[in-house]
Parts: structure tokens; sequence; C-alpha cells
């Protein structure tokens, strides 16, 4: 009787066994490897070419989406950002959402850890809390063109 039982268990448990595998499997299928983002959430694909002309990316700058708390969208171009300077409140926490038109760019704020790697067709996502007050100067830390060196915006916080 006790093997009657341990066998019906045994074959439950291959059957449970084969369908965590298929479902694991079908999960996989459903998000290729290459589709995933290190750290910032998945992959979203943008048109570099109508990006300007598209929501989010058609009105740039500070969107407010709780107590102190914005949504920043940024284009990255040769050679320079969208807005050309941005006033933030002090203390507010921005969720950057930044994109390119044209090449890959970086997104530095010295002092700071926003630190992003702007690819077109991509949107590259980072939270930064402003605490301090002053100005800040954004940085493309990405060799894009000849003009690379002079490639900035300003973050006004206040
Ligand atoms: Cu953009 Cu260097």
């Amino acid at each position: 009787r006790y093997e009657k039982i341990w066998l019906t268990f045994g074959i439950a448990m291959l059957f449970v066994f084969l369908i965590v595998l298929g479902v694991g499997a079908f999960a996989q299928g459903m998000q290729p490897p290459g589709q995933q983002h290190s750290g910032h959430g998945a992959r979203v694909t943008v048109n570099p070419e109508t990006v300007e002309s598209t929501a989010p990316f058609n009105q740039l700058g500070l969107r407010k989406i709780g107590e102190n708390e914005y949504d920043a969208y940024m284009l990255a171009f040769a050679f320079g950002y969208g807005p050309e300077k941005m006033e933030v409140p002090l203390g507010a926490t921005v969720h950057f959402h930044i994109t390119s038109k044209d090449v890959v760019h970086g997104f530095q704020i010295p002092g700071t850890n926003v630190n992003m790697m702007v690819v077109p067709g991509e949107i590259t996502n980072l939270t930064h809390t402003f605490t301090k007050a002053g100005e800040l100067l954004v940085l493309c830390n990405e060799y894009c063109g000849v003009a690379h060196e002079m490639m900035h915006t300003r973050i006004i916080v206040k």
C-alpha cells in the first residue's frame, strides 16, 4: 500500500517539476536574454528619428508626479541636451528618462552618482534626489564627435 502511495506521490512530483520547467522555459521565451537591461528595468525602444515629435519626448523637462517628485524627459544630441537648462526644486526626487537623437552620448553630473550612457533607440532611466542648492553642470562623457567637449546642459537646484 505504501509503495502505491509513494508511486503516486512520485508521479505527482514529476508532473509538478515538468510544469515548473515548462513555465520557466515559456517565461524565458517571452523575454529573450538580449532584451533584458541591467538594473533599470525592461528596455523600451524609441525611434530616434521621430522621438522629438513623439510623447513623452515631445515635451521635454520636468513633470510633477508626486510630492516633490518629478519625471524628467530629456534628449541628448550632437552637441547638446534638451532642455537647455532645467530648474529642479531643492529636495526633489527626479526620475530621469533620457534618449539620444543620433549617436551614443553620456549624461554625467560631476559630484553626484548621476552617470548614464544615452543610446539612440533606447530610454535610459535613473533616479536622483537633489539635496543641495546650486547650479549643476551636466556633461557628455562619451566621445560623440567634433564638439563633444562642448556638449553640456545645466540643472539649477533651488
Ligand atoms: Cu555627446 Cu560627447
